[in-house]
């Protein structure tokens, strides 16, 4: 891949490629996957009766729960295709549409829309929302989490990480992990965030730091210096009006 941090984070194709193993992120059993259900699971009191979209859903294992857990309708849309390959095939009953964030239209409208680690690989924040709201019915909400500002450029466990500044608010890092390979991602500030979802209708509710988790830390114990860390936020937006053509 290119050296240009920002292209390779942004890239939605990124994980057709070799150098990432996310064969191993396909549902609870993974320490991560079940870090993020942890922490969405508390706005559980959503997914009942709802319809939900799961944004880069990865493997589909949120979809699934998601359809377990009482939503009337689910359905993920992923870029990569060696994703949608292992979602079909660990979860042959569950919609999953090989599709980025950008190139997805459909008629329906959404009750929840779901990120779990994925607006960390959108290029252009403010479209980003503008099509997210648009997908999402009036009063509908958008949880998305992303890593933490801080989290994301410390240097932690045996990654190695290289970092470039895009602004005073944003930068891209490439970090490679022994388990899951080479990755690249944008990390921003909630600001970043919070003002595009502004423009598109958008109010943030509640940001909600997260620290590693006890079953986080039981599984990975190099956690248990992060502890008392924030690692990431959970973003809860409310679509209050109709976005703006
Ligand atoms: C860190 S993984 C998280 C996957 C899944 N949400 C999970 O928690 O297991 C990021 C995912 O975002 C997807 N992605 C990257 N760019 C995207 C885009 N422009 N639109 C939608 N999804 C995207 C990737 O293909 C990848 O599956």
């Amino acid at each position: 891949m290119s050296s240009d941090l920002f292209a390779c984070a942004t890239d939605p194709r990124q994980y057709d490629s070799n150098e990432i193993n996310w064969g191993i992120e396909t549902g609870l059993e993974s320490p991560l996957r079940r870090f993020l259900f942890d922490c969405l699971k508390r706005y559980k009191m959503k997914w009942k009766g709802a319809s939900i979209l799961d944004v880069g859903c990865g493997t589909a294992w949120l979809v699934e729960l998601f359809l377990e857990n009482g939503a009337a309708h689910a359905e993920g849309i992923e870029p990569s295709k060696k994703n949608v390959l292992l979602a079909k095939k660990l979860r042959p009953k569950v919609l999953v549409r090989n599709k980025s964030l950008e190139s997805f239209s459909t008629k329906r409208k959404f009750d929840l829309i779901v990120a779990a680690m994925v607006m960390c690989h959108i290029a252009n924040v403010p479209k980003a929302f503008k099509k997210i709201s648009s997908l999402m019915n009036e009063g509908a909400e958008f949880h998305m989490i992303v890593p933490d500002y801080e989290f994301g450029k410390t240097p932690r466990f045996d990654h190695k990480m290289r970092i470039k500044k895009i602004n005073g608010n944003e930068y891209a890092v490439e970090t490679i992990r022994h388990f899951s390979g080479k990755m690249f991602d944008v990390i921003r500030k909630t600001a970043v965030y919070e003002e595009a979802a502004a423009k598109s209708g958008l109010v943030l509710l509640e940001e909600v730091p997260l620290h590693p988790t006890q079953a986080l830390i039981r599984s990975m114990p190099r956690y248990k210096e992060f502890r008392n860390t924030v690692n990431a936020r959970l973003l809860r937006f409310k679509k209050i009006r109709a976005e703006k053509k």
